[in-house]
């Protein structure tokens, strides 16, 4: 089969690989339908994620079909249409009963991480039954990959880690897929006023579609004293910081209210300078997460009834066999005003 083989840092490539097969009870191989690009495919490109070594097939998203189960799979069956989670979990060991899977002792983030991963005609999903979810039918597939990472991620470790409720004034640092589902299921709550920052003015446009109630480009505007001007000084109740650089967690601990959350989201490869002498007296909560992806299933109701359309953060389709050209416009997105992309294997041959 095909797949997209790391190389080491900035290097890749579309290589025939041996097709992966069941090798425990608990496997299922999946054909790949659908997958796509993530912020963190980006970061280890950059060498920031240094446990993905040379040899690795990269990608953590997509759905597919049940090619094969192990014999221990119970609620999957040869045929099945399933969305892939990007978090393996076993469903049985103490972080897993806790609801914490991507601290799971047999999983947690490893496809294309530790293990192959999705960017490739098929893939090995270890803990099949705890780790696929059945498609619904009807729903538009482009947008069901969005539940792989992005959705469960904006909102579990942005949104509930950072307590979003009613009436408050939210803002999102960074405005990319992750940033952007972060404000579309800030939604669920009823925040009054959402701000987004980022440099990107098409991507500051698409949030003002998408419910942002003001934006600040923070390449050619303060952006910190802009939202304190914004909200006469006292700041805000939610800081999702959707990014990791120490530029935009600095932006969140000076926007962030007395009594107020900061909720960290970004993959961070270098440290940050925590200001507790100004924020000893706020009464502030910090928060950081890996996505568990425990709200999968719900999230999958609010895109199958249409509550939650994740579709306006597709903007791009590329055949699977061109990933390669895929990842050169994700990873110049502002040059093509890109959000998430999709690879799609039309045969799966
Ligand atoms: N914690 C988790 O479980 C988890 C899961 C998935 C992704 N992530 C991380 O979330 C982050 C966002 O992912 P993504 O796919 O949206 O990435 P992305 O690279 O597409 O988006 C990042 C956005 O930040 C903006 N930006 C960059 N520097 C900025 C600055 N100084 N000020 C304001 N905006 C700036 C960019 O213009 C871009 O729109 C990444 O760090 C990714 O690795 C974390
Ligand atoms: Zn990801
Ligand atoms: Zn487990």
């Amino acid at each position: 089969m095909k797949a997209l083989v790391y190389q080491g840092p900035g290097n890749t490539v579309w290589a025939d690989v041996p097709k992966p097969a069941v090798e425990k009870p608990t496997d299922a191989v999946v054909r790949i339908l659908r997958t796509t690009i993530c912020g963190t495919d980006l970061h280890i490109l950059k060498g920031d994620v240094p446990e993905v070594t040379p040899g690795r097939i990269l990608g953590h998203e997509g759905i597919g079909v049940v090619e094969a189960v192990g014999s221990a799979v119970t609620r999957f069956k040869v045929g099945d249409r399933v969305l892939i989670s990007c978090i393996t979990a076993c469903g049985k060991c103490e972080a897993c009963k806790r609801g914490m899977y991507s601290h799971c002792a047999d999983g947690g983030w490893i496809l294309g991480h530790l293990i192959d991963g999705t960017q490739a005609e098929y893939v090995r999903i270890p803990h099949a039954d705890n780790s696929l979810y059945e498609l619904p039918a009807g729903v538009d597939e482009s947008a069901l990959v969005m539940l792989s990472d992005i959705l469960p991620t904006g909102f579990e470790v942005g949104v509930l880690k950072g307590q979003v409720q009613p009436g408050q004034t939210v803002a999102i640092v960074g405005a990319g897929p992750v940033g952007l589902a972060a404000l579309l299921t800030a939604q669920f709550f009823s925040p009054a006023r959402l701000l987004v920052v980022d440099q990107d003015e098409n991507r500051l446009a698409v949030a003002r579609r998408l419910g942002a109630t003001d934006t600040v480009n923070s390449a050619t505007a303060p952006a910190a004293k802009t939202i304190l001007e914004w909200t006469g000084q006292r700041g805000v109740d939610v800081a999702i910081e959707a990014v990791g650089v120490p530029a935009t967690f600095e932006i969140c601990q000076d926007i962030v209210a007395a009594g107020g959350h900061i909720a960290n989201i970004g993959v961070h490869g270098r440290s940050v300078e925590l200001h507790l002498e100004r924020l000893w007296t706020h009464n502030v909560t910090i928060t950081t997460g890996l996505v568990d992806t425990n709200s999968t299933p719900m999230l999958l109701k609010t895109v199958v009834s249409g509550r939650l359309d994740p579709t306006a953060l597709i903007t791009h389709t590329f055949r699977l066999e061109d990933v390669i050209q895929a990842y050169e416009v994700f990873g110049r997105a502002a040059d093509h005003q890109a959000l998430k992309v999709i690879l799609t294997a039309e045969s799966g041959g």
